[in-house]
């Protein structure tokens, strides 16, 4: 929990109206479109998996929890352009999540949230695809039965051999998944979902985040009693470091909670952890892959900076115009996203399957260091999507 007063350092770097002009945004949007056109080929009724090798996506079948942001990448695709051809990968997605859930292919994990609302809760919304909404419902119980501890309040790590069984977790990523319950609540009149959700929140807020307002990548409880006890990290650089993608689902994530439920907190907690994400960026905006680093050759990881961007955006649809972070979010964002289309959209000396380049996706496990990712993708194309169509509906 956020107790000293977080102040933006160097104010005057984000002081200021700052829009990207209009010709960059269509000219990347046209750059992605044109890039994901020509991988039709490969992922009509196929996934990619969670991160390229050599920067390129490996084939494989919706079992990870990276296949959502697949989907609702070609769909964010789709209405951006009004191209029938991303609509039709969409359509040849869409029956693999029943598949899944009903064969409980890699269903046992947290992250049913990630997979299920940027495909099927947005097909529902984009598209009024009613099988998408009952399974999207479906999963939501699911998450809900299989995942959520009653007496933590928090939605479970998923146990693995990566921690000792005598302890529990959750994580920062979780706040990604607590929207399908805050949807599926209201969709469905589940007050428990809604709860479950607010819960998850407040617990992040409670022991996620530090005093410092930056963020532990997990957070661990004892087993049986769900007594906490201390924040480790996974993906990040130390136990006592800020993650910057985990740190990113939090940019992101209490701005959705705030949408459902209007709790003063989640706008104190976000403009904390937002100003200490901008207090440790490089001189170019494109996070490092962890924000102890803030300069140096230390891997970046972009992705990190767009779901900012998203998350940024969204608070400024709830803040009033006098709120003294809203304009800072609004040329934070600006200038992030375009730090992203200048610095990893471009020629690297060879040829990259992601919409940008600079993700890492998991640095201490070896995976995906400096190469694509497709949340790196998703939320590009998100964040563009942001820009360009304010009236966007949020597939979350
Ligand atoms: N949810 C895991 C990650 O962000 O890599």
């Amino acid at each position: 929990m956020v107790t000293e007063k977080i102040i933006l350092q160097n104010p005057e770097r984000f002081a200021g109206e700052y829009t990207i002009s209009k010709e960059k945004l269509t000219g990347a949007i046209e750059k992605a479109a044109d890039k994901l056109e020509s991988q039709i080929p490969r992922f009509k009724e196929a996934f990619a998996a969670t991160c390229s090798v050599n920067y390129k996506y490996p084939k494989t079948v919706n079992n990870n929890w990276i296949c959502g942001m697949h989907t609702g990448t070609f769909l964010l695709a789709y209405e951006l352009t009004g191209n029938k051809k991303f609509r039709e990968v969409v359509e040849s997605h869409l029956p693999t999540y029943k598949q899944r859930l009903d064969k409980k292919i890699a269903m046992e994990d947290h992250d049913v949230g990630f997979v299920f609302s940027p495909s099927c809760v947005a097909a529902y919304k984009a598209l009024g695809d009613e099988n998408a909404r009952q399974v999207a419902l479906d999963a939501a119980e699911h998450l809900y039965n299989f995942s959520y501890s009653k007496k933590g309040g928090f939605i479970l790590r998923v146990a693995s051999q990566q921690h000792k069984p005598e302890y529990c977790r959750t994580m920062m990523d979780t706040l990604m998944n607590a929207p399908l319950l805050f949807w599926a609540g209201q969709e469905a009149g589940r007050q428990e979902y809604i709860d479950a959700a607010m819960s998850q929140n407040k617990i992040t807020e409670q022991y996620l985040i530090r005093e410092d307002a930056s963020s532990n990548h997990h957070y661990q409880f004892e087993l049986e009693t769900h007594k906490p006890l201390h924040g480790v990290t996974w993906q990040g650089f130390s136990d006592d470091s800020c993650w910057s993608r985990g740190h990113a689902w939090g940019v992101y994530g209490f701005p959705i909670a705030y949408s459902y439920s209007k709790e003063p907190y989640l706008v104190d907690v976000h403009k904390d952890i937002t100003y200490y994400m901008l207090n440790h960026l490089p001189a170019d905006l494109i996070p490092y892959w962890d924000l102890v680093f803030v300069d140096g050759d230390q891997p970046r990881d972009s992705s990190a900076g767009v779901v900012s961007v998203c998350g940024m955006d969204e608070m400024c649809k709830y803040l009033p115009d006098d709120a003294p972070q809203k304009q800072i979010f609004q040329n934070a964002s600006a200038r992030m996203l375009e730090a992203v289309i200048d610095n990893c959209t471009g020629d690297i000396g060879r040829e990259y399957d992601g919409l940008i380049c600079h993700v890492t996706a998991a640095l201490p496990q070896r995976q995906g260091i400096d190469e694509c990712a497709i949340y790196g993708d998703y939320f590009y194309l998100e964040a563009l999507c942001r820009m360009v169509k304010p009236d966007w509906k949020r597939y979350w």
